[in-house]
């Protein structure tokens, strides 16, 4: 699947070519989208060569390799190097993903690297995800109880404890949101699938005593049922999640309160 890859500030030109290293033997082409709001440039792609025998085999090691011994201006975000932290997320090759677990073995020829697609860009790499992560905020992620606390610990029972499965790995990279047209085009009202699937992973579980207030706060044109179905967030998740199946929980817990 391929997708729309222009960050938000973007006319794009092409760039410098880097000099190749020396002596390297397997090279690996990379194009990778430059844009410093310092210079006031246009948006740029530049070539890079990164030699795979001095390298590691994913792409934030080929990315890390440029940075160290080609060009220490390249600037992205990467932390954990686990597929845990969800700091490295960008368009890797058409697809939103993490740079961490994307092997440079699958893929063919240049390996070609954007943002993540339609958000304002701090630089280079690196999307502004303040408005991401104030609608996360929105939904409150955190458990809401008007019972008194336990002495101890709130108690769930292993069943209830297997619903949050294929929720809780949720490490907010971003990559669904991104990949979703709903989400370019209403970013601002509607709260997107990595979102959603938060909104929902409180909403299932057995221990919050708020989930009609959630349900209330969810309820409305454009938070929720900007959703289209389109199904890009489910093809692109790096932890193979499915936001739209939780966003369709939702809406089957708001027709069912109604009955
Ligand atoms: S659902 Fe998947 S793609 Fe979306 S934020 Fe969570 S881990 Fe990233
Ligand atoms: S560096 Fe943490 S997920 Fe990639």
């Amino acid at each position: 699947m391929v997708q729309l890859l222009l960050p938000k500030n973007s006319r794009i030109q092409t760039g410098k070519t880097w000099p190749k290293p020396d002596g390297g033997t397997r090279l690996k082409e990379f194009r990778i989208y430059r844009w410093n709001p310092d210079d006031g440039k246009l948006p740029q792609i530049d070539t890079y060569f990164v030699d795979l025998d001095d390298c590691g085999p994913m792409v934030l090691d080929g990315l890390i390799y440029l940075k160290n011994k080609i060009d220490p201006t390249l600037t992205f975000r990467r932390s954990c190097r686990e597929g845990i932290c969800g700091s490295c997320a960008m368009n890797i090759d058409g697809l939103n993903t993490l740079a961490c677990t994307k092997g440079l073995d699958e893929i063919k020829g240049k390996v070609k690297v954007y943002p993540l697609p339609h958000m304002p860009v701090v630089k280079d790499l690196i999307p502004d995800l303040t408005g991401f992560y104030a609608q996360h905020r929105a939904i409150e992620p955190w458990l809401k109880t008007v019972s008194p606390t336990p002495q101890t610990e709130w108690l769930q029972s292993h069943d209830d404890r297997a619903k949050l499965d294929g929720l809780y790995e949720c490490i907010l990279c971003a990559s669904c949101s991104t990949s979703c047209p709903s989400y370019w085009w209403n970013g601002d009202r509607y709260l997107g699938p990595a979102v959603l699937l938060q909104a929902y992973r409180w909403l299932i579980d057995s221990r919050d005593e708020a989930t009609g207030d959630r349900l209330d706060e969810l309820e409305d044109p454009f938070r929720l049922y900007r959703c289209h179905t389109i199904m890009n967030c489910a093809n692109t998740c790096p932890k193979n999640l499915n936001p739209a199946k939780a966003i369709a929980e939702i809406k089957k817990m708001l027709i069912e309160r109604r009955l």
